[in-house]
């Protein structure tokens, strides 16, 4: 299979690559770091990948897109799977007065993911197979007080994401929405971590079966599905005086 990865360095990103270079897949990869590119190249040639491709991308510069993708269409010649993984975390404090940095934080999470699909569904369709894969969060499920920006911004690309598969349906192609809970990876290396935590090589499995078996919506673990009912089930009276 010809797979494109999205924000390859993340540390989901990287788990999920492992698993396809381990069964000898071909892989493209897009990044901003040109080292650690270089460095997961190695790694997954090392680890059986038929093929490893690069190209760099700063996810914020849109108009680059389309060369990137470009890029890996002519390296792979079909694309089977479209991986998007990059994110960030805002510093909700900052985002919830700067309007420059909340709108940065937007485009990075959501924006940009929207810029991506946009290209790759024109690509899919001609194919007429295929599947694009993007981790979202369980944060979008959700707004809650201390990350609301973030995930308003996961929220708009599952809410995209929705409509999407409708549409490239009738073109047999498959639109996956990720969903992890909590993930320890250097998104989240200041903070504390307790029993609800994972490692990104558990939610990669998922990530990797759930695309093998034609999901629609992968909860990262799946415990995260039953969290998210249970705090979408919160009347907003009582809900708007919690601050977790
Ligand atoms: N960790 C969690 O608890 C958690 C929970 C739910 C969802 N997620 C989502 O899972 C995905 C992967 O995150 P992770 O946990 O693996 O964290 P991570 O290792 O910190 O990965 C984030 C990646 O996004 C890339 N990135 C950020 N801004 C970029 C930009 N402007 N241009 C290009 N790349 C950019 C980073 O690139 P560099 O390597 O160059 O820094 C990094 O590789 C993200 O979409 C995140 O929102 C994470």
């Amino acid at each position: 299979m010809n797979i494109v990865i999205i924000g390859a360095t993340s540390a989901i990103a990287k788990a999920s690559a492992r698993i396809y270079a381990e069964r000898n897949e071909s892989l493209f990869l897009i990044a901003r770091n040109e080292s650690r590119l270089v460095e997961l190249c190695s790694d997954l040639k090392v680890r059986g990948a038929k093929s490893v491709g690069t190209a760099m991308l700063d996810i914020n510069k849109f108009n680059e897109h389309e060369k990137a993708l470009d890029s890996a269409a002519e390296f792979l010649g079909s694309i089977d799977i479209a991986l998007i993984c990059h994110g960030s975390l805002p510093n909700q404090q900052q985002v919830e007065i700067n309007f420059k940095s909340a709108q940065k934080e937007i485009n990075t999470n959501g924006v940009s993911v929207i810029s991506l699909l946009t290209i790759l569904s024109e690509k899919f369709i001609t194919q007429g197979h295929g599947t694009i894969a993007v981790i979202t969060s369980v944060a979008g499920d959700r707004g809650r007080q201390p990350n609301y920006v973030y995930g308003a911004a996961k929220s708009m690309v599952s809410t995209y994401l929705q409509g999407l598969r409708g549409r490239l349906f009738p073109h047999k192609v498959n639109i996956v929405d990720i969903r992890p809970g909590l993930v320890d990876s250097p998104m989240t290396a200041g903070m504390k971590k307790g029993a609800l935590w994972s490692s990104p090589e558990k939610v990669a499995s998922k990530i990797v079966k759930g695309i093998d078996n034609g999901k629609h919506t992968i909860y990262a673990p799946a415990y995260w599905r039953l969290i998210m009912i249970i705090v979408c089930a919160f009347p907003e009276f009582i809900f708007k005086r919690l601050k977790f």
